[in-house]
């Protein structure tokens, strides 16, 4: 095996296994189209964008936010939840944070964040994870969409 072959199966290799064990893939922040507005009709987590993008999104009545899937124990690792569920949950350490990312319980000590969110004028629900915002900001105009 040549020494670039090595390295790519080898990087395959160690990134494969980083996800099993619950650590964030890197995906390359920006703008991420997730769907049509009227399509986000079910109440609860949507968990379809973690492992690609790093986010749920969460439609809590009217509102449809996303919310960052890395623990901020490390700011490396995912916290997994289920669909339906109301907890995410961190492999590593066991950090439980609410379906909205308010932290439950330690040792992680903030709360997840959530990413920038609009409807474009296609009427596309859009989420931008170069844009993370912090608690303080969870009720601006950019952190929800209303859904009907
Ligand atoms: S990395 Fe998430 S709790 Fe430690």
């Amino acid at each position: 095996m040549k020494r670039r072959e090595f390295l790519t199966a080898s990087t395959g290799c160690a990134c494969l296994m980083m996800e099993r064990a619950g650590w964030a893939a890197p995906a390359s922040p920006g703008p991420v189209t997730v769907g049509a507005l009227k399509s986000f009709m079910k109440e609860g987590l949507d968990t379809r964008w973690v492992s690609t993008h790093g986010f749920f999104l969460v439609r809590n009545q009217d509102h449809l936010f996303a919310v960052s899937a890395t623990c901020t124990h490390d700011h490396r690792t995912h916290v997994m939840g289920r669909p339906g569920g109301d907890k995410l949950v961190c492999p590593n350490h066991g950090s439980q944070y609410a379906q909205d990312g308010t932290l439950i319980r330690g040792p992680a000590r903030h709360n997840l964040g959530h990413f920038s969110i609009h409807v474009d004028d296609k009427g596309q629900v859009v989420v931008d994870t170069s844009r993370l915002l912090d608690q303080a900001e969870w009720g601006d105009s950019t952190a929800y969409v209303k859904v009907e």
